[in-house]
């Protein structure tokens, strides 16, 4: 008997090679040392605290898997998505470099650089330095919010670039943290053009989530603090996931899942990528084999994943080690929120936002879909890790 192809919207990684061990190329991208010394130092954080891992065995069973479970970063910080990880933690190692650089004693060649923790950045120790930096990023609503968040608690103007799309509550939510913004006439990928015009002009700095060519320290530093979730995942997970469905925009999310499970579990799981259709760089850049654009004009409701290219830094991790890549429609959005929302019995509650779920749609789709769910390998001893990476931000749930 032959085993039906694949459909069209799921495509296999021919670069994936299960045996390939994570190396340099993949750890300048994502380095794994220092997470847990990271975890120990956000404790500063008043509001800092893991988020939970939530069992769904109704629903695992319900899809014919063994056990699927769901990283509720919608609970993060009070802030609603896991991207506050990120610009926080990228704006507070700004500050601190520029404090190690400047405060650095001893003889040429042998500096020591006196870095400061969050704790002393946050109680505003060196305002000499840092009172002058203005931070400014290009977001689709909730890296903005977290780029803003970090710049208020270190006491810094900051400016948010806003694609047309991004929700009034979303960005009333930037507004709060004190940031200005400014709506460009255009998507994702306009923001950030804007954004490097103006920062360039003005000698801002800017905190993105996306690379390109010349600029990737800061990118890297934002899924660092991606990273910090992944072992949360670690330790709340012992027996560890079999296969992993998480949702890309530009890949930093990917990437630190990705790569940060590739480096400590001993066995790796298989990676699926899940992209809106419209959205769908990371699929095309996978049949491609190099970096490509999405072959839609990222017109989505899942407006943190609605980007027409992938941030360049990530593909050591994403394009070797993601099994495979596969696109959701839009109408399959509303009923994975749902889902989430009004559980089967026994499973509880999780609130969630269009990106968010785009990895429960993503995995409903492939287990009712014979051809998809024997491709992956999917089945009664598959343990599934989801993560629903923003809650209900604005975005109306009928
Ligand atoms: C809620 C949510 N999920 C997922 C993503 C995708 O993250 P990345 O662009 O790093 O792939 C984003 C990005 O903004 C987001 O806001």
């Amino acid at each position: 008997m032959t085993t039906p192809s694949p459909p069209a919207w799921l495509a296999r990684n021919p670069r994936a090679d299960r045996t390939q061990k994570f190396g340099d190329a993949q750890r300048f991208v994502i380095d794994p040392d220092g997470i847990a010394e990271l975890c120990e130092e956000l404790k500063a954080c008043p509001a800092h605290k893991p988020t939970p891992l939530h069992a769904l065995p109704a629903l695992a069973a319900r899809l014919g898997l063994g056990a699927l479970r769901v990283k509720d970063e919608s609970q993060r910080f009070g802030f609603g998505a896991f991207k506050a990880l990120g610009g926080v933690l990228a704006v507070s190692n700004v500050l601190a470099e520029a404090v190690g650089a400047a405060r650095a004693v001893g003889a040429v060649g042998e500096a020591r650089h006196a870095t400061p923790g969050f704790e002393s950045l946050m109680k505003g120790e060196h305002r000499d330095i840092t009172a002058g930096f203005v931070f400014t990023t290009a977001s689709s609503g909730n890296h903005g919010r977290s780029v803003a968040a970090g710049a208020k608690l270190f006491g810094n103007r900051c400016v948010v670039f806003l694609p047309k799309f991004t929700s009034a509550v979303k960005e009333a939510a930037i507004r709060q943290r004190g940031a200005e913004v400014i709506r460009v006439n255009g998507d994702y990928d306009t923001a950030v053009a804007e954004c490097r015009r103006q920062a360039e002009a003005r000698g801002w700095t800017i905190i993105s989530d996306t690379s390109w060519e010349g600029y990737d320290s800061i990118p890297r530093s934002v899924m660092r603090g991606y990273t910090v979730l992944v072992e949360e995942i670690v330790r709340q997970w012992p027996e560890a996931p079999t296969h992993v469905f998480v949702q890309a925009g530009v890949g930093g999310l990917a990437a630190a899942v990705i790569g940060y499970l590739w480096a400590v579990l001993p066995k790796r799981p298989t990676f699926i990528v899940v992209e809106p259709r419209s959205a769908d760089c990371w699929f095309q850049s996978n049949l491609l084999g190099k970096p490509a654009l999405a072959s839609g004009n990222a017109d989505t409701q899942m407006g943190g994943l609605a980007c027409r290219e992938i941030s360049p830094v990530t593909w050591p991790v994403i394009a070797e080690a993601a099994d495979w890549f596969m696109t959701i429609e839009e109408d399959e959005v509303l009923p994975a929120r749902r889902r989430f929302a009004h559980p089967l019995a026994g499973d509880p509650a999780i609130t969630s936002g269009p990106s968010g779920c785009a990895g429960l749609a993503g995995l409903t789709r492939a287990c009712t879909d014979a051809a998809a769910f024997a491709a992956l390998g999917l089945g009664k001893d598959s343990r599934v890790l989801l993560i629903n990476s923003e809650g209900d931000l604005g975005e109306p749930l009928a």
